[in-house]
């Protein structure tokens, strides 16, 4: 707490981190609060506890495969990503399951959100709809209870009246924020709140709110790309190693069931030197994808080395063990790897394929299309384990490409009569293997 104005905050050092709150004493009447005694945990009733479902697989999965009653969902994206096409179309969803879903629009009329729900034919059958921006308004409807579902779009909408400062701060964040979860659990609502944030960085809002809710899910994509992603980067009931692929299109978002597919659509055959697939497991699931790399003489002072979808220090340290145990020198040469598809790829087990693609654009040779390469290069360049290699392994042989080459200890332990499997130990005898 600061009790004046600061540039800097005292405790951090962060210059111009800090935002005014206003204290308003609170109108809620002080009732005697109930003391709740400790009950054994084995005979804590869960009655109440099963799950919503929308039905839409890519997005249950991700919510860890129902929505509890009670907690509380953060949709965090850029303005603009497909948020709100995305909740209305899930919303669309629940109510046909015959779930009472309100639905508060901050942003959009009652009016504008019919016609989106019409182009999306969402019939709105157990939908309800209000434009209200003020909090007082909103928990006035939700104390009254009846619905099973609440979404809030956008959470930067809403605001206390009694703060001087405008909805979208931090101060009315976290007080519409906290409200609104304290009513999700006192009544038993599921709440979604839809957040937006921005390409420079993460505003204050959502940063805030993560700690506050039991799950924060990121939609992903860029204005070049069809496909979108839901991404968990918290979950309280589910695992955040899961990945929910969408496409946009004139009638919404549709689920991508087979994303190696939709990524590999693009693919062409032919022998092209600098491009290799991979088999990356965001989440449980396998993608195959192409990671491209091309090498090419510095024009001028220091070589650049540019990454697209893959972590830019990561490549630098992968070109650091190409040169060292690799024994590839890359001298001069500018560097640049890309994720086709524009999908940002995280898991270490593509650095095989990256290293292997930028070698196979400095010799100028091709490397087959048929062969998939997956593993993780550790600094002294040997190929490190990978998890969930057969899911990998199935999902090439699915796709029909021939080979794949694996982490040595994944290979040992596998059989499969539907690709050819090669096990390599170090880069080094990988790159041997493939262009000596
Ligand atoms: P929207 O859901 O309004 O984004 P957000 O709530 O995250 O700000 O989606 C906005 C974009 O999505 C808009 O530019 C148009 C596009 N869109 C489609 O391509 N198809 C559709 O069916 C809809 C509803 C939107
Ligand atoms: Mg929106």
């Amino acid at each position: 707490m600061h009790p004046r104005w600061q540039g800097q905050c005292r405790d951090c050092g962060e210059w111009n981190s800090l935002a005014e709150e206003q204290v308003v004493k609170s109108s809620r009447k002080s009732k005697a609060t109930k003391i709740e005694k400790p009950q054994k945990l084995s005979e804590v009733s869960l009655e109440k506890f099963s799950g919503f479902k929308s039905g839409i697989g890519e997005f249950d999965r991700v919510l860890g495969g129902t929505l509890l009653p009670g907690s509380s969902v953060l949709l965090a994206g850029e303005p603009g990503i497909g948020k709100s096409t995305l909740i209305l179309q899930a919303a669309g969803q629940y109510g046909s399951n015959n779930l009472n879903v309100l639905y508060i629009s901050g942003e959009e009329s009652a009016a504008q959100v019919k016609v989106r729900a019409d182009r999306l034919k969402v019939s709105g059958e157990n939908i309800s709809i209000a434009n209200l921006t003020d909090l007082h308004a909103i928990t006035a409807i939700l104390e009254e209870g009846g619905y099973h579902l609440v979404i809030v779009d956008s959470i930067q909408t809403i605001g206390n009246r009694q703060f001087d400062s405008p909805p979208g701060t931090v101060g009315q964040i976290r007080e519409s924020a906290g409200r609104l979860i304290e009513l999700a659990k006192k009544n038993d609502f599921a709440l979604f709140l839809i957040g937006h944030v921005t390409k420079e960085g993460i505003v204050a809002g959502p940063k805030l709110l993560e700690h506050m809710v039991d799950a924060v899910l990121y939609f992903e994509g860029d204005n070049q790309h069809f496909y979108r992603l839901l991404r968990p980067v918290k979950n309280r009931f589910g695992s955040i190693f899961e990945l929910g692929v969408f496409e946009m299109t004139p009638l919404g978002l549709i689920p991508v069931d087979n994303p190696s597919n939709f990524f590999l659509s693009g693919y062409n055959e032919q022998e092209r030197s600098g491009s290799v697939v991979t088999a990356s497991c965001e989440g449980n699931r396998p993608i195959l994808i192409e990671i491209q790399a091309l090498v090419s003489p510095a024009t001028y002072g220091t070589p650049q080395r540019v990454a697209g979808g893959i972590d830019s220090k990561r490549l630098s340290l992968l070109l650091a063990i190409l040169e060292k145990r690799g024994g590839v020198p890359m001298g001069n040469n500018d560097v640049f790897v890309s994720i086709a598809g524009g999908l940002k790829l995280t898991e270490p087990s593509i650095d095989l394929a990256v290293l292997t693609a930028i070698v196979s654009s400095l010799r100028d040779i091709p490397i087959s299309p048929k062969m998939v390469i997956s593993g993780e290069v550790g600094l002294s360049g040997e190929v490190r384990p990978i998890g969930m290699a057969d899911r990998r392994v199935s999902e090439s042989a699915k796709l029909g490409f021939e080979k794949i080459i694996l982490p040595k200890q994944a290979v040992d332990s596998m059989k499969s009569k539907k690709i050819e499997l090669i096990g390599v130990e170090s880069l080094e005898k990988t790159l041997e293997l493939i262009f000596w």
